[in-house]
């Protein structure tokens, strides 16, 4: 995997996929370093799609309503985050494949902790998973280390312990793109 990091550049129409396993606090992070409106959670859409946010039997579904949210913005040119687990690769392919039709880089950040972290906070939350559903998860995290590097992401920072999401410092940067939508 590439850039181990301390430092986040985020252009400002990139499309930024947060990765990693269930509990390995990818939404916590997002809610720290994004806005709520440029951010697309599975989850919501699961609670909104299905029965609950732990409701997996919506998934096709939330996917597909996921990437007409992602292409609308995309299109607008705005940043976008994606906090799924994005842990399987088929599904980070459809993403890229889009973010690249509309020339957006696409940012991943890996939240590459141990299933031991993952499980102890999944354990102190009210949303639970199963836990042989995280150990899938964290492994799929750890086989694709390797392929991340051949996606197709303009870059993948990766976070490979609680320290390291605690104290990366992430900018978003005002590109082109921004200021043509602001002005
Ligand atoms: N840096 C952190 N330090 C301590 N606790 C954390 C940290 N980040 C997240 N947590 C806690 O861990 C739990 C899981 O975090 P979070 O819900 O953000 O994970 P997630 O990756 O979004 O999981 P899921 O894929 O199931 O949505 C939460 O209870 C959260 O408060
Ligand atoms: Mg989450």
């Amino acid at each position: 995997m590439s850039t181990t990091a301390g430092h986040i550049e985020v252009a400002a129409g990139a499309l930024v996929l947060l990765i990693g396993a269930a509990g390995s606090g990818k939404s916590t992070f997002a809610a720290r370093h994004f806005a709520p409106g440029d951010v697309i959670s599975s989850d919501q859409l699961r609670a909104l799609i299905g029965k609950s946010e732990s409701d997996q039997r919506a998934n096709n579904e939330v996917f597909d309503r996921l990437q007409t949210l992602v292409r609308k913005r995309l299109v607008a040119g705005a940043l976008t985050v994606v906090d799924a687990t994005n842990t399987d690769w088929m599904r980070r392919a459809e993403l890229i494949a889009m973010a690249r039709r509309y020339h957006r880089p696409v940012l991943g950040i890996v939240f590459d902790l141990p299933l031991d972290i993952c499980l102890s906070r999944i354990a102190g939350r009210l949303r639970t998973v199963r836990a042989a559903v995280v150990r899938q998860q964290v492994g799929d995290i750890h086989r694709d280390r390797e392929r991340l590097d051949l996606e197709g992401f303009a870059a993948i920072y990766a976070l490979g312990s609680t320290n390291q999401v605690e104290h990366v410092i992430l900018e978003i940067k005002k590109g082109p793109v921004a200021r043509a939508l602001s002005s």
